[in-house]
């Protein structure tokens, strides 16, 4: 079964109670998840190989570590996703990024995919896959399963906050998927919003509600 990483560093945690507050305003919520984003992209990364390099010091020429430039790429789920790339594109600036378009259908809460813009080598890269809300895991799984069909074998999952129920989805539907969360609440609601949770991220990003 895939790693299930709480980073519970202070300052992903003291980030998220800012989040969760109702009366911050878009721009701060944006501000946050992307700082939120580049912290947990650090976690992510952890064990990205190196390779040894030669370089020359001021001093003299000695051998050093470099990334051995592993092929990379994230995957944002529209729309809450793309408040999480910029944060992660800043630590690592060559990965590609690709768009998977799901929303969930307010009555049968099933995902419904909509747009799909992935890198011509997605099967060759590394893949994380970006979404802040892991709620009934419906929309994360889909996602996995669209990459896997598309011939990705190395992805992992980082959202903001999980609900128990969803990081169980994804589990059994994903074996070989770790996921990477802030936060694993409490429970669903009636309609499907993790609780306590954030409400809804994509209308906090954008501002639609
Ligand atoms: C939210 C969130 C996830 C999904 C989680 O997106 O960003 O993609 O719900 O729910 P699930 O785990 O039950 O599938 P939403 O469908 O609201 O679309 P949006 O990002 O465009 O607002
Ligand atoms: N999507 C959100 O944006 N928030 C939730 O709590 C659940 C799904």
């Amino acid at each position: 079964m895939g790693k299930l990483i709480v980073i519970d560093h202070p300052l992903i945690q003291h980030k998220l109670t800012l989040i969760r507050d109702k009366n911050t305003g878009s721009k701060d919520f944006r501000d946050i998840v992307k700082e939120m984003s580049m912290l947990i992209g650090y976690e992510i990364t952890r064990d990205l190989p190196l390779q040894e390099v030669e370089v020359e010091t001021p001093l003299c020429i000695t051998k050093s570590k470099a990334l051995s430039g592993k092929k990379l790429g994230l995957i944002p789920i529209l729309r809450a996703g793309l408040g999480m790339v910029d944060g992660v594109l800043q630590l690592i600036p060559a990965a590609k990024v690709g768009h998977v378009g799901l929303y969930r259908d307010p009555v049968t809460l099933e995902p419904v995919e909509y747009y799909c813009k992935l890198p011509s080598d997605v099967q060759e890269r590394d893949l994380i896959v970006l979404d802040p809300m892991l709620a009934t895991g419906g929309s994360a799984s889909a996602a996995i399963r669209f990459l896997k069909d598309k011939g990705a074998t190395n992805i992992k999952l980082a959202c903001l906050i999980a609900s128990p129920e969803g990081i169980k989805v994804v589990q059994e539907q994903h074996e070989d998927v770790d996921i990477y969360v802030a936060s694993v609440d409490e429970k669903l609601d009636d309609h499907a919003y993790i609780v306590p949770g954030l409400g809804d991220a994509g209308d906090r990003l954008f501002g639609t509600k």
